[in-house]
Protein backbone atom coordinates (compact mmCIF):
# COMPACT_ATOMS: atom_id res chain seq x y z
CA UNK A 1 0.00 0.00 0.00
CA UNK A 2 0.71 3.72 -0.83
CA UNK A 3 1.71 5.40 2.45
CA UNK A 4 -0.47 8.06 3.98
CA UNK A 5 1.98 10.63 3.88
CA UNK A 6 2.78 9.98 0.33
CA UNK A 7 -0.80 10.00 -0.64
CA UNK A 8 -1.54 13.25 0.95
CA UNK A 9 1.30 14.10 -1.23
CA UNK A 10 0.29 13.12 -4.34
CA UNK A 11 -2.70 15.34 -3.86
CA UNK A 12 -1.07 17.89 -2.60
CA UNK A 13 1.29 18.38 -5.38
CA UNK A 14 -1.84 18.87 -7.59
CA UNK A 15 -2.82 21.55 -5.35
CA UNK A 16 0.51 23.26 -6.72
CA UNK A 17 1.05 22.82 -10.12
CA UNK A 18 -2.33 23.91 -10.51
CA UNK A 19 -1.82 26.80 -8.65
CA UNK A 20 1.18 27.63 -10.80
CA UNK A 21 3.45 26.32 -8.62
CA UNK A 22 6.54 23.54 -8.20
CA UNK A 23 5.46 20.47 -7.52
CA UNK A 24 8.87 20.06 -5.26
CA UNK A 25 6.99 22.62 -2.59
CA UNK A 26 4.38 19.82 -1.60
CA UNK A 27 6.00 18.64 0.93
CA UNK A 28 3.87 16.91 3.72
CA UNK A 29 4.66 16.26 7.06
CA UNK A 30 2.90 14.83 10.51
CA UNK A 31 1.58 17.98 12.28
CA UNK A 32 3.22 19.10 15.16
CA UNK A 33 0.08 20.65 16.50
CA UNK A 34 -1.93 17.74 16.16
CA UNK A 35 -4.79 20.26 18.50
CA UNK A 36 -4.92 22.17 15.61
CA UNK A 37 -4.42 19.58 12.50
CA UNK A 38 -3.29 16.16 11.69
CA UNK A 39 -1.16 17.03 8.28
CA UNK A 40 0.69 20.10 7.15
CA UNK A 41 2.87 21.58 4.40
CA UNK A 42 4.64 24.29 4.79
CA UNK A 43 5.92 24.13 1.17
CA UNK A 44 4.35 27.99 0.77
CA UNK A 45 7.22 29.46 2.89
CA UNK A 46 9.98 28.27 1.00
CA UNK A 47 7.87 28.73 -2.42
CA UNK A 48 7.45 32.68 -1.43
CA UNK A 49 11.33 33.16 -1.81
CA UNK A 50 11.10 31.77 -5.10
CA UNK A 51 8.01 33.10 -6.49
CA UNK A 52 8.81 36.83 -4.62
CA UNK A 53 4.99 36.34 -3.19
CA UNK A 54 3.92 36.44 0.32
CA UNK A 55 3.24 32.78 1.53
CA UNK A 56 0.18 33.26 2.96
CA UNK A 57 -0.59 34.55 -0.74
CA UNK A 58 0.35 31.01 -2.65
CA UNK A 59 -0.70 28.47 0.54
CA UNK A 60 -4.59 30.57 -0.44
CA UNK A 61 -4.00 29.59 -3.98
CA UNK A 62 -3.29 26.28 -3.25
CA UNK A 63 -6.05 25.54 -0.66
CA UNK A 64 -8.60 26.91 -3.15
CA UNK A 65 -7.02 23.90 -5.44
CA UNK A 66 -7.72 21.50 -3.25
CA UNK A 67 -11.01 22.58 -1.72
CA UNK A 68 -12.87 19.99 -3.34
CA UNK A 69 -10.96 16.80 -2.62
CA UNK A 70 -12.65 13.99 -1.07
CA UNK A 71 -9.39 13.18 0.98
CA UNK A 72 -9.99 16.54 3.33
CA UNK A 73 -12.42 17.00 5.18
CA UNK A 74 -10.41 20.61 6.38
CA UNK A 75 -7.47 22.26 4.15
CA UNK A 76 -7.10 25.89 4.97
CA UNK A 77 -4.25 28.28 4.78
CA UNK A 78 -2.94 29.97 8.15
CA UNK A 79 -0.84 32.79 8.75
CA UNK A 80 2.30 32.94 7.72
CA UNK A 81 1.63 30.35 5.52
CA UNK A 82 1.32 26.86 6.54
CA UNK A 83 -1.33 24.71 4.94
CA UNK A 84 -2.97 22.43 7.41
CA UNK A 85 -5.18 19.65 6.75
CA UNK A 86 -7.61 16.54 8.09
CA UNK A 87 -8.20 13.86 6.65
CA UNK A 88 -11.62 12.70 5.94
CA UNK A 89 -13.21 9.81 8.45
CA UNK A 90 -14.00 8.21 5.43
CA UNK A 91 -10.58 8.40 3.67
CA UNK A 92 -8.95 7.26 6.90
CA UNK A 93 -11.67 4.42 7.64
CA UNK A 94 -10.83 3.18 3.99
CA UNK A 95 -7.12 3.43 4.09
CA UNK A 96 -7.19 1.23 7.90
CA UNK A 97 -9.95 -1.05 5.79
CA UNK A 98 -7.62 -1.76 3.14
CA UNK A 99 -4.67 -2.28 6.01
CA UNK A 100 -6.92 -5.17 7.62
CA UNK A 101 -7.52 -6.61 4.25
CA UNK A 102 -3.80 -7.55 3.83
CA UNK A 103 -3.98 -9.90 6.44
CA UNK A 104 -0.44 -10.87 6.79
CA UNK A 105 1.51 -7.53 6.03
CA UNK A 106 -1.04 -5.07 7.47
CA UNK A 107 -0.16 -2.89 3.90
CA UNK A 108 3.79 -2.98 4.45
CA UNK A 109 4.86 -3.96 0.87
CA UNK A 110 7.91 -5.65 0.69
CA UNK A 111 11.11 -3.09 -0.49
CA UNK A 112 11.66 -2.97 -4.33
CA UNK A 113 15.04 -3.77 -5.13
CA UNK A 114 15.60 -7.04 -1.35
CA UNK A 115 19.18 -6.80 -0.89
CA UNK A 116 21.66 -9.46 1.01
CA UNK A 117 22.90 -8.31 4.82
CA UNK A 118 24.95 -9.73 7.09
CA UNK A 119 24.82 -8.85 10.36
CA UNK A 120 27.22 -9.40 12.78
CA UNK A 121 25.90 -9.35 16.27
CA UNK A 122 26.27 -10.85 19.91
CA UNK A 123 30.06 -11.56 19.51
CA UNK A 124 30.18 -13.39 22.83
CA UNK A 125 33.04 -14.87 23.88
CA UNK A 126 33.64 -18.65 24.34
CA UNK A 127 34.63 -20.02 27.45
CA UNK A 128 33.02 -17.60 29.35
CA UNK A 129 29.78 -16.58 30.67
CA UNK A 130 27.30 -14.90 28.47
CA UNK A 131 27.21 -11.44 30.95
CA UNK A 132 25.23 -8.08 30.27
CA UNK A 133 28.34 -6.27 28.21
CA UNK A 134 26.45 -8.87 25.19
CA UNK A 135 23.17 -8.08 26.06
CA UNK A 136 22.32 -5.20 23.44
CA UNK A 137 24.60 -6.75 20.95
CA UNK A 138 22.16 -9.89 20.81
CA UNK A 139 18.76 -7.68 21.38
CA UNK A 140 19.64 -4.79 19.07
CA UNK A 141 20.92 -7.04 16.37
CA UNK A 142 17.89 -10.00 16.64
CA UNK A 143 15.26 -6.38 15.82
CA UNK A 144 17.35 -5.46 13.24
CA UNK A 145 17.51 -9.06 11.62
CA UNK A 146 14.15 -9.31 11.88
CA UNK A 147 12.47 -6.01 10.71
CA UNK A 148 15.10 -6.38 7.27
CA UNK A 149 13.74 -9.72 6.35
CA UNK A 150 10.20 -8.70 7.14
CA UNK A 151 11.16 -5.87 4.32
CA UNK A 152 11.92 -8.97 1.76
CA UNK A 153 15.57 -8.59 2.33
CA UNK A 154 17.70 -11.75 2.62
CA UNK A 155 19.49 -11.56 6.06
CA UNK A 156 22.42 -13.98 7.58
CA UNK A 157 22.56 -13.08 10.80
CA UNK A 158 26.59 -14.24 12.29
CA UNK A 159 27.28 -14.79 16.21
CA UNK A 160 31.11 -13.69 15.37
CA UNK A 161 32.24 -15.56 18.20
CA UNK A 162 35.56 -14.47 20.26
CA UNK A 163 37.21 -18.28 19.99
CA UNK A 164 40.49 -16.71 19.62
CA UNK A 165 43.54 -15.52 21.26
CA UNK A 166 45.22 -16.00 24.74
CA UNK A 167 41.96 -16.78 26.40
CA UNK A 168 42.53 -20.40 24.32
CA UNK A 169 46.03 -20.36 25.97
CA UNK A 170 45.20 -19.69 29.21
CA UNK A 171 42.17 -22.61 29.50
CA UNK A 172 45.26 -25.04 27.96
CA UNK A 173 47.67 -23.89 30.01
CA UNK A 174 45.15 -24.27 33.23
CA UNK A 175 43.84 -27.42 31.76
CA UNK A 176 47.47 -29.17 31.23
CA UNK A 177 47.91 -28.53 34.95
CA UNK A 178 45.09 -29.96 36.26
CA UNK A 179 45.10 -32.83 34.08
CA UNK A 180 48.71 -33.42 32.64
CA UNK A 181 47.85 -37.03 31.73
CA UNK A 182 45.00 -36.34 28.91
CA UNK A 183 46.60 -37.19 25.48
CA UNK A 184 46.24 -33.76 24.25
CA UNK A 185 49.37 -32.64 25.64
CA UNK A 186 51.74 -35.38 24.76
CA UNK A 187 53.18 -34.41 21.93
CA UNK A 188 54.00 -38.09 20.83
CA UNK A 189 50.53 -39.02 20.26
CA UNK A 190 49.06 -39.50 17.20
CA UNK A 191 45.84 -41.52 17.40
CA UNK A 192 42.55 -40.11 17.13
CA UNK A 193 41.43 -37.68 19.84
CA UNK A 194 38.19 -38.55 22.49
CA UNK A 195 34.76 -37.37 21.45
CA UNK A 196 33.85 -37.17 24.75
CA UNK A 197 35.28 -33.60 26.06
CA UNK A 198 37.35 -33.69 29.21
CA UNK A 199 35.27 -31.15 31.10
CA UNK A 200 32.39 -29.69 31.48
CA UNK A 201 30.38 -26.00 30.86
CA UNK A 202 30.65 -25.53 34.52
CA UNK A 203 34.73 -27.01 34.45
CA UNK A 204 34.96 -24.61 31.93
CA UNK A 205 33.48 -21.33 33.20
CA UNK A 206 35.70 -22.00 36.62
CA UNK A 207 38.59 -22.54 34.57
CA UNK A 208 39.00 -19.55 32.46
CA UNK A 209 38.43 -17.11 35.24
CA UNK A 210 41.35 -19.22 37.75
CA UNK A 211 43.46 -19.08 34.70
CA UNK A 212 42.85 -15.60 33.59
CA UNK A 213 43.77 -14.60 37.52
CA UNK A 214 46.79 -16.36 37.78
CA UNK A 215 48.33 -15.22 34.45
CA UNK A 216 48.14 -11.52 36.09
CA UNK A 217 50.30 -12.39 39.37
CA UNK A 218 52.31 -15.39 37.98
CA UNK A 219 55.03 -14.50 34.60
CA UNK A 220 55.84 -17.90 34.10
CA UNK A 221 52.23 -18.88 33.57
CA UNK A 222 50.93 -16.09 31.12
CA UNK A 223 54.73 -17.29 29.06
CA UNK A 224 53.36 -20.62 29.66
CA UNK A 225 49.46 -19.43 28.19
CA UNK A 226 51.35 -17.08 25.47
CA UNK A 227 53.18 -20.35 23.72
CA UNK A 228 49.97 -22.42 24.20
CA UNK A 229 48.52 -19.56 22.02
CA UNK A 230 51.30 -20.03 19.75
CA UNK A 231 51.41 -23.28 19.20
CA UNK A 232 47.89 -23.28 18.84
CA UNK A 233 47.41 -20.83 16.41
CA UNK A 234 50.39 -23.02 14.21
CA UNK A 235 48.71 -25.61 14.13
CA UNK A 236 49.37 -28.20 16.96
CA UNK A 237 47.46 -30.89 16.73
CA UNK A 238 46.39 -31.58 20.60
CA UNK A 239 45.39 -27.90 20.83
CA UNK A 240 43.23 -27.86 18.25
CA UNK A 241 41.55 -30.75 19.16
CA UNK A 242 41.21 -29.28 22.53
CA UNK A 243 39.81 -25.91 20.90
CA UNK A 244 37.05 -27.75 18.83
CA UNK A 245 35.86 -29.54 22.56
CA UNK A 246 35.93 -25.77 24.28
CA UNK A 247 34.01 -24.74 21.39
CA UNK A 248 31.57 -27.66 21.38
CA UNK A 249 30.86 -27.13 24.94
CA UNK A 250 30.98 -23.26 25.30
CA UNK A 251 28.44 -23.18 22.06
CA UNK A 252 25.68 -26.04 23.26
CA UNK A 253 25.14 -23.55 26.37
CA UNK A 254 25.69 -19.67 24.59
CA UNK A 255 22.86 -21.24 22.63
CA UNK A 256 20.79 -22.11 25.64
CA UNK A 257 21.23 -18.69 26.26
CA UNK A 258 20.25 -17.32 23.08
CA UNK A 259 17.09 -19.43 22.97
CA UNK A 260 16.53 -17.75 26.02
CA UNK A 261 16.55 -14.36 24.76
CA UNK A 262 14.49 -15.67 21.65
CA UNK A 263 17.73 -14.71 19.57
CA UNK A 264 19.02 -17.07 16.91
CA UNK A 265 22.20 -17.09 14.45
CA UNK A 266 22.12 -18.52 10.77
CA UNK A 267 25.97 -18.62 11.26
CA UNK A 268 27.88 -19.84 14.05
CA UNK A 269 30.86 -18.90 12.89
CA UNK A 270 33.99 -17.44 15.30
CA UNK A 271 37.17 -15.22 14.75
CA UNK A 272 39.21 -19.25 14.43
CA UNK A 273 37.36 -19.57 11.15
CA UNK A 274 38.62 -16.50 9.42
CA UNK A 275 42.37 -17.32 10.22
CA UNK A 276 43.58 -19.26 7.41
CA UNK A 277 42.48 -16.40 5.25
CA UNK A 278 45.14 -14.21 6.86
CA UNK A 279 48.33 -15.16 4.97
CA UNK A 280 46.98 -14.62 1.38
CA UNK A 281 45.26 -11.55 2.97
CA UNK A 282 48.29 -10.14 4.60
CA UNK A 283 50.55 -10.64 1.10
CA UNK A 284 48.11 -8.77 -1.12
CA UNK A 285 48.20 -6.03 1.01
CA UNK A 286 52.32 -6.05 0.92
CA UNK A 287 51.87 -7.00 -3.01
CA UNK A 288 49.51 -4.00 -3.84
CA UNK A 289 51.16 -1.49 -1.40
CA UNK A 290 49.19 -0.99 1.00
CA UNK A 291 50.85 -2.37 3.88
CA UNK A 292 54.08 -0.93 5.19
CA UNK A 293 56.22 -1.72 7.81
CA UNK A 294 56.41 1.00 10.70
CA UNK A 295 57.67 0.82 13.92
CA UNK A 296 58.30 -2.48 13.34
CA UNK A 297 54.31 -3.14 12.46
CA UNK A 298 52.76 -3.75 9.27
CA UNK A 299 50.23 -1.29 8.81
CA UNK A 300 47.84 0.45 6.27
CA UNK A 301 46.98 4.15 6.39
CA UNK A 302 43.15 4.69 6.64
CA UNK A 303 43.23 9.06 7.34
CA UNK A 304 41.53 11.08 4.87
CA UNK A 305 42.02 14.51 4.61
CA UNK A 306 38.20 15.54 6.10
CA UNK A 307 38.89 13.93 9.30
CA UNK A 308 38.49 16.11 11.89
CA UNK A 309 39.77 13.51 14.52
CA UNK A 310 43.07 11.84 13.73
CA UNK A 311 42.66 8.30 12.48
CA UNK A 312 45.73 6.08 12.99
CA UNK A 313 46.78 3.09 10.52
CA UNK A 314 45.15 0.06 10.82
CA UNK A 315 47.58 -2.33 12.35
CA UNK A 316 47.76 -5.55 10.41
CA UNK A 317 50.48 -7.28 12.57
CA UNK A 318 52.20 -6.96 15.71
CA UNK A 319 55.83 -6.86 15.39
CA UNK A 320 56.10 -10.50 16.23
CA UNK A 321 54.21 -10.98 13.21
CA UNK A 322 51.39 -11.92 15.42
CA UNK A 323 47.51 -11.10 14.42
CA UNK A 324 45.63 -8.95 16.09
CA UNK A 325 41.58 -8.65 16.19
CA UNK A 326 41.75 -6.54 13.55
CA UNK A 327 43.39 -8.71 11.24
CA UNK A 328 40.44 -11.05 12.33
CA UNK A 329 38.23 -8.67 11.60
CA UNK A 330 39.70 -7.82 8.24
CA UNK A 331 39.65 -12.07 6.91
CA UNK A 332 36.50 -12.25 8.43
CA UNK A 333 34.99 -9.89 6.03
CA UNK A 334 37.32 -11.91 3.14
CA UNK A 335 35.33 -15.03 3.71
CA UNK A 336 31.60 -13.31 4.13
CA UNK A 337 32.18 -11.56 0.83
CA UNK A 338 34.19 -14.90 -0.82
CA UNK A 339 30.96 -17.12 0.53
CA UNK A 340 28.60 -14.51 0.63
CA UNK A 341 28.69 -11.95 -1.15
CA UNK A 342 26.54 -9.90 0.92
CA UNK A 343 25.68 -6.02 -0.05
CA UNK A 344 26.27 -4.95 3.07
CA UNK A 345 27.57 -5.92 6.31
CA UNK A 346 26.43 -4.67 9.64
CA UNK A 347 27.79 -4.79 12.77
CA UNK A 348 26.15 -4.06 15.79
CA UNK A 349 28.96 -3.26 18.82
CA UNK A 350 29.72 -1.14 21.27
CA UNK A 351 29.83 2.47 20.43
CA UNK A 352 33.21 2.38 22.21
CA UNK A 353 34.23 0.62 19.24
CA UNK A 354 33.79 3.39 16.46
CA UNK A 355 37.09 4.38 15.64
CA UNK A 356 38.13 0.90 15.26
CA UNK A 357 35.75 0.59 13.08
CA UNK A 358 36.47 3.09 10.94
CA UNK A 359 40.11 2.03 10.34
CA UNK A 360 38.96 -1.16 9.53
CA UNK A 361 36.09 -0.78 6.99
CA UNK A 362 38.50 2.00 5.41
CA UNK A 363 41.36 -0.54 5.09
CA UNK A 364 38.69 -3.19 3.62
CA UNK A 365 37.51 -0.60 1.31
CA UNK A 366 41.33 1.06 0.48
CA UNK A 367 42.25 -3.01 0.03
CA UNK A 368 39.72 -3.94 -1.93
CA UNK A 369 38.86 -6.70 1.08
CA UNK A 370 35.79 -4.91 0.60
CA UNK A 371 34.49 -3.69 -3.05
CA UNK A 372 33.39 -0.05 -3.35
CA UNK A 373 29.78 -0.50 -4.18
CA UNK A 374 29.40 -2.89 -0.81
CA UNK A 375 28.46 -1.39 2.47
CA UNK A 376 29.94 -1.43 6.04
CA UNK A 377 27.76 -0.05 8.87
CA UNK A 378 28.46 0.30 12.06
CA UNK A 379 25.46 0.60 14.62
CA UNK A 380 27.28 1.15 17.65
CA UNK A 381 25.39 0.90 20.94
CA UNK A 382 25.62 2.76 24.68
CA UNK A 383 26.01 1.29 28.04
CA UNK A 384 23.36 -0.37 29.89
CA UNK A 385 23.85 1.13 33.40
CA UNK A 386 22.71 0.83 36.51
CA UNK A 387 20.80 3.27 38.73
CA UNK A 388 24.42 4.72 40.26
CA UNK A 389 24.73 5.54 36.43
CA UNK A 390 27.61 3.09 36.23
CA UNK A 391 27.98 0.30 33.92
CA UNK A 392 25.29 -2.36 35.64
CA UNK A 393 27.25 -5.11 37.64
CA UNK A 394 25.69 -7.21 40.58
CA UNK A 395 25.15 -6.48 43.88
CA UNK A 396 28.37 -7.74 45.01
CA UNK A 397 30.26 -5.42 42.07
CA UNK A 398 30.63 -8.02 39.57
CA UNK A 399 29.98 -7.99 35.81
CA UNK A 400 26.51 -9.69 35.70
CA UNK A 401 25.30 -13.07 34.11
CA UNK A 402 22.80 -12.78 31.55
CA UNK A 403 21.24 -15.92 33.11
CA UNK A 404 20.81 -14.24 36.49
CA UNK A 405 19.53 -10.96 34.90
CA UNK A 406 17.04 -12.72 33.45
CA UNK A 407 16.23 -14.67 36.23
CA UNK A 408 15.88 -11.62 38.03
CA UNK A 409 13.18 -10.07 36.08
CA UNK A 410 11.43 -13.12 35.62
CA UNK A 411 10.97 -13.19 39.46
CA UNK A 412 9.99 -9.86 39.60
CA UNK A 413 7.15 -10.15 37.13
CA UNK A 414 6.49 -13.60 38.80
CA UNK A 415 5.62 -11.99 42.02
CA UNK A 416 3.46 -9.05 40.29
CA UNK A 417 1.52 -11.98 38.67
CA UNK A 418 1.36 -14.14 42.24
CA UNK A 419 -0.04 -10.66 43.68
CA UNK A 420 -2.93 -10.73 40.89
CA UNK A 421 -3.67 -14.41 41.91
CA UNK A 422 -5.87 -15.45 38.70
CA UNK A 423 -3.07 -17.39 37.60
CA UNK A 424 -2.33 -21.71 38.27
CA UNK A 425 1.62 -21.88 38.89
CA UNK A 426 2.42 -23.37 35.81
CA UNK A 427 0.78 -20.71 33.51
CA UNK A 428 2.32 -17.93 36.43
CA UNK A 429 6.01 -19.24 35.40
CA UNK A 430 5.43 -19.14 31.82
CA UNK A 431 4.05 -16.19 31.69
CA UNK A 432 6.73 -14.52 33.74
CA UNK A 433 9.08 -15.58 31.17
CA UNK A 434 7.33 -13.72 28.14
CA UNK A 435 6.32 -10.60 30.27
CA UNK A 436 10.23 -10.64 31.81
CA UNK A 437 11.60 -10.84 27.81
CA UNK A 438 9.59 -8.27 27.15
CA UNK A 439 10.44 -5.86 29.96
CA UNK A 440 14.02 -5.78 29.11
CA UNK A 441 13.80 -6.06 25.51
CA UNK A 442 12.19 -2.90 25.39
CA UNK A 443 13.91 -1.40 27.82
CA UNK A 444 16.49 -1.47 25.99
CA UNK A 445 15.00 -1.41 22.45
CA UNK A 446 13.03 1.90 23.46
CA UNK A 447 16.24 4.27 23.83
CA UNK A 448 18.05 5.18 20.85
CA UNK A 449 20.73 2.52 20.26
CA UNK A 450 23.60 4.82 20.87
CA UNK A 451 22.61 6.04 23.78
CA UNK A 452 23.50 4.95 27.36
CA UNK A 453 20.52 3.98 29.43
CA UNK A 454 19.70 2.80 32.50
CA UNK A 455 18.51 -0.60 33.45
CA UNK A 456 15.51 0.16 35.65
CA UNK A 457 14.02 -2.83 37.18
CA UNK A 458 11.17 -1.55 38.24
CA UNK A 459 10.28 0.57 35.49
CA UNK A 460 10.90 -1.87 33.27
CA UNK A 461 8.50 -4.32 34.37
CA UNK A 462 5.58 -1.85 35.21
CA UNK A 463 2.29 -2.15 33.32
CA UNK A 464 2.12 1.52 33.36
CA UNK A 465 3.99 3.88 31.31
CA UNK A 466 6.43 3.48 27.95
CA UNK A 467 7.38 -0.11 28.83
CA UNK A 468 6.96 -3.95 27.25
CA UNK A 469 4.61 -4.91 29.85
CA UNK A 470 1.99 -1.72 28.95
CA UNK A 471 2.55 -2.88 25.39
CA UNK A 472 1.37 -6.46 26.53
CA UNK A 473 -1.29 -5.62 28.53
CA UNK A 474 -2.67 -3.77 25.56
CA UNK A 475 -2.45 -6.50 23.15
CA UNK A 476 -3.82 -8.85 26.02
CA UNK A 477 -7.08 -6.45 26.21
CA UNK A 478 -7.46 -6.74 22.54
CA UNK A 479 -7.21 -10.21 22.89
CA UNK A 480 -9.56 -10.89 25.57
CA UNK A 481 -12.16 -8.40 23.87
CA UNK A 482 -12.21 -10.58 20.76
CA UNK A 483 -12.28 -14.17 22.61
CA UNK A 484 -15.22 -12.93 24.37
CA UNK A 485 -16.49 -11.67 21.25
CA UNK A 486 -16.00 -15.02 19.84
CA UNK A 487 -14.46 -14.00 16.39
CA UNK A 488 -10.99 -13.95 14.78
CA UNK A 489 -12.03 -12.75 11.28
CA UNK A 490 -13.85 -10.63 9.19
CA UNK A 491 -16.32 -9.18 6.31
CA UNK A 492 -16.92 -6.01 5.73
CA UNK A 493 -15.29 -3.00 6.18
CA UNK A 494 -13.83 -0.64 9.13
CA UNK A 495 -16.55 2.30 9.51
CA UNK A 496 -15.63 6.27 9.36
CA UNK A 497 -14.92 6.96 12.97
CA UNK A 498 -17.85 7.64 15.44
CA UNK A 499 -15.77 9.64 18.00
CA UNK A 500 -12.49 11.84 18.41
CA UNK A 501 -10.91 8.84 20.36
CA UNK A 502 -11.55 6.48 17.55
CA UNK A 503 -10.53 8.72 15.06
CA UNK A 504 -7.33 9.15 17.20
CA UNK A 505 -7.01 5.43 16.67
CA UNK A 506 -7.27 4.73 12.72
CA UNK A 507 -5.25 7.63 12.54
CA UNK A 508 -2.30 6.23 14.45
CA UNK A 509 -2.96 2.85 12.25
CA UNK A 510 -2.41 4.82 9.50
CA UNK A 511 1.18 5.46 10.45
CA UNK A 512 2.13 1.41 10.45
CA UNK A 513 3.68 2.05 7.28
CA UNK A 514 6.10 4.72 7.59
CA UNK A 515 7.29 3.59 11.37
CA UNK A 516 8.15 0.63 9.78
CA UNK A 517 10.00 2.25 6.82
CA UNK A 518 11.83 4.58 9.36
CA UNK A 519 13.18 1.27 11.47
CA UNK A 520 14.10 -0.55 9.03
CA UNK A 521 16.18 2.50 7.05
CA UNK A 522 18.10 4.04 9.96
CA UNK A 523 18.65 0.64 11.51
CA UNK A 524 16.24 2.26 14.71
CA UNK A 525 14.33 -0.58 16.10
CA UNK A 526 13.20 2.35 18.84
CA UNK A 527 11.12 3.76 15.81
CA UNK A 528 9.11 0.92 16.21
CA UNK A 529 9.00 0.96 20.29
CA UNK A 530 7.83 4.95 19.54
CA UNK A 531 5.25 4.00 17.41
CA UNK A 532 3.60 1.09 19.14
CA UNK A 533 3.87 3.41 22.47
CA UNK A 534 1.87 5.96 20.51
CA UNK A 535 -0.87 2.94 19.37
CA UNK A 536 -1.57 1.52 22.26
CA UNK A 537 -2.28 4.54 24.48
CA UNK A 538 -4.48 5.94 21.48
CA UNK A 539 -6.24 2.38 21.34
CA UNK A 540 -6.41 2.74 25.66
CA UNK A 541 -8.38 6.11 24.71
CA UNK A 542 -10.68 4.18 22.48
CA UNK A 543 -11.23 1.86 24.99
CA UNK A 544 -11.78 3.68 27.48
CA UNK A 545 -14.39 5.83 26.19
CA UNK A 546 -16.04 3.20 24.15
CA UNK A 547 -18.33 0.39 24.96
CA UNK A 548 -17.02 -2.34 22.06
CA UNK A 549 -18.98 -5.50 23.03
CA UNK A 550 -21.96 -4.24 24.71
CA UNK A 551 -22.42 -1.74 21.13
CA UNK A 552 -25.79 -2.92 19.90
CA UNK A 553 -25.52 -1.62 16.08
CA UNK A 554 -24.41 -4.53 15.15
CA UNK A 555 -22.70 -3.26 12.03
CA UNK A 556 -20.62 -0.60 14.50
CA UNK A 557 -20.02 -3.05 16.78
CA UNK A 558 -18.62 -5.65 13.92
CA UNK A 559 -16.39 -2.40 12.93
CA UNK A 560 -14.68 -2.35 16.20
CA UNK A 561 -13.98 -5.36 16.53
CA UNK A 562 -12.46 -5.24 13.50
CA UNK A 563 -10.62 -2.56 14.02
CA UNK A 564 -9.14 -4.33 17.66
CA UNK A 565 -8.11 -7.02 15.41
CA UNK A 566 -5.86 -4.79 13.62
CA UNK A 567 -5.09 -3.00 16.15
CA UNK A 568 -3.54 -6.32 17.72
CA UNK A 569 -2.12 -7.60 14.84
CA UNK A 570 0.04 -4.65 13.92
CA UNK A 571 1.12 -4.59 17.44
CA UNK A 572 1.73 -8.21 17.67
CA UNK A 573 3.81 -7.97 14.51
CA UNK A 574 5.28 -4.90 15.70
CA UNK A 575 6.83 -6.87 18.92
CA UNK A 576 7.45 -9.63 16.86
CA UNK A 577 10.21 -7.56 15.52
CA UNK A 578 11.48 -6.26 18.22
CA UNK A 579 11.79 -9.72 19.13
CA UNK A 580 9.02 -10.61 22.17
CA UNK A 581 5.82 -12.13 22.15
CA UNK A 582 2.79 -11.76 24.17
CA UNK A 583 1.23 -14.08 26.17
CA UNK A 584 -2.86 -14.49 26.22
CA UNK A 585 -3.56 -13.60 29.32
CA UNK A 586 -1.51 -11.41 32.10
N1 LIG B 1 33.87 -10.54 21.09
C1 LIG B 1 33.90 -9.12 21.10
C2 LIG B 1 33.73 -8.61 22.55
O1 LIG B 1 33.29 -9.34 23.41
C3 LIG B 1 32.83 -8.48 20.25
C4 LIG B 1 32.91 -8.80 18.77
C5 LIG B 1 32.30 -7.74 17.92
N2 LIG B 1 32.26 -8.04 16.50
C6 LIG B 1 33.32 -7.92 15.69
N3 LIG B 1 33.21 -8.27 14.43
N4 LIG B 1 34.45 -7.42 16.10
O2 LIG B 1 34.03 -7.44 22.78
Amino acid sequence: MKEILKQIKEVVICGFKDAGYDEKFAMVTLSNRPDLCQFQCNGAMAAAKEYKKAPIAIANEVVERLADKAIFSKCEACPPGFINMNLSDEFIAGFVSEMAEDTERFGVDKVASPKKIMIDYGGPNVAKPLHVGHLRSAIIGESIKRTARFMGDEVIGDVHLGDWGLQMGLIITELKLRKPELCYFDENYDGDYPTEPPFTISELEEIYPCASGKSKEDEAYKEAAMTATYELQHGRRGYQALLTHILNVSVNDLKRNYEKLDVTFDLWKGESDAQPYIPDMVQKMKDDGFAYISEGALVVDVKEDTDTKEVPPCMILKSDGASLYNTTDLATMVWRMKDYNPDSIVYVVDKRQELYFTQVFRCAKKTGIVPADKNLYFVGFGTMNGKDGKPFKTRQGGVMRLEYLLKEVEDKMLEKIRENGTMNEEDALKTAQIVGLSAIKYGDLSNQASKDYIFDIDRFTSAEGNTGPYILYTIVRCKSILAKAGVDSFEGKILPAHSDSERGLQLELTKFMAALTAAYEDMAPHKICAYIYDLANAFNRFYHDTKILAEEDEALKASYLKLLWLTRNVLEKSIDLLGFKAPERM
